[in-house]
C-alpha cells in the first residue's frame, strides 16, 4: 500500500516539474495574472493556498488522549470519508503540529463534526493555548476513550487504521468503531478563511 502511494507521488512530482517547465516557457502576461496558469509547485505556495481555500469544507475537532489520559484536540478541515465497507475516514495533520507525536502514537481518536453552535470552540482549538481544554465540556467515548464534544453534528470514534506520509503533513486513516449521530443540526462551514453556514438553493 505504501509502495503504491510513493509510486503515485513520484508520478505526480514528474508531472508537476514538466508543468513548471511548460509554464515558464509559455508564460504570457495573461497567464501571469491567473492563479490557474501558474505551476503549483515551488514558487507559488500562496496561489495554491488561495485556490485550495476556495474549496468549502465542514470543520472538525479531532481528539485523542496522551498516554496519561490527558485530553488532546485540534481543529481540522482536512477530514474526509474514504470507504464505507470497511468504514474508513481520514484527516491530515501538519508535521509542525504540537500534537503530532501524540496522534502518531494514538491507537484511537475521535472526529467531532462541528455544528454552527461550535464556532468559538473551533477558533479555540486552532490557537496555541497552554490549556485548550480549560472549561470545555466533554464526554469520554465508550469505544475509544477519547473526548467527545457535545453539540457536534456527528462523532466518529476511530481506531487507527494507517498513517501515510504526505509532504508537510501526515495522513491518518481511522476505522470507525462507533458513530454518534445527533440529527440534522446546522453544519459549521469554512471557506476562504472564514466561518459561515450552509444556505440551500431555493427551488
Ligand atoms: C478551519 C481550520 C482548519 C484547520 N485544518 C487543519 C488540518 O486539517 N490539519 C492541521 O494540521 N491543522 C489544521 N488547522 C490548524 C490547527 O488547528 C492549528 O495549527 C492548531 O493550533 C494545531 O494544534 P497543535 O499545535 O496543538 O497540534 C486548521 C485550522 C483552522 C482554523
Amino acid at each position: 500500500m505504501k509502495e503504491t502511494g510513493s509510486a503515485r507521488n513520484g508520478e505526480q512530482a514528474i508531472t508537476a516539474r514538466d508543468e513548471y517547465r511548460l509554464d515558464e516557457s509559455a508564460r504570457t502576461d495573461a497567464a501571469q495574472d491567473s492563479v490557474l496558469e501558474h505551476a503549483a509547485t515551488g514558487t507559488n505556495v500562496a496561489g495554491l493556498r488561495t485556490a485550495l481555500g476556495s474549496y468549502a469544507t465542514g470543520v472538525c475537532i479531532v481528539t485523542t488522549t496522551t498516554a496519561e489520559g490527558a485530553p488532546i484536540g485540534l481543529t481540522v478541515n482536512s477530514f474526509n470519508s474514504v470507504s464505507l465497507e470497511p468504514p474508513l475516514v481520514l484527516f491530515s495533520l501538519a508535521l509542525r503540529a504540537m500534537s503530532l507525536p501524540i496522534f502518531q502514537q494514538a491507537e484511537h481518536f475521535a472526529i467531532n463534526l462541528l455544528s454552527r453552535k461550535q464556532t468559538a470552540l473551533s477558533q479555540r482549538f486552532a490557537k496555541p493555548l497552554a490549556d485548550r481544554w480549560a472549561g470545555v465540556a466533554y464526554q469520554t467515548g465508550r469505544d475509544s476513550g477519547c473526548p467527545l464534544l457535545p453539540d457536534s453534528l456527528a462523532v466518529f470514534e476511530c481506531a487507527r487504521h494507517a498513517v501515510h506520509e504526505g509532504g508537510d503533513h501526515i495522513i491518518i486513516v481511522g476505522e470507525v468503531r462507533r458513530l454518534h449521530w445527533t440529527g440534522n443540526a446546522e453544519p459549521l462551514v469554512y471557506l476562504r478563511g472564514q466561518y459561515g453556514h450552509f444556505q440551500p438553493e431555493s427551488d
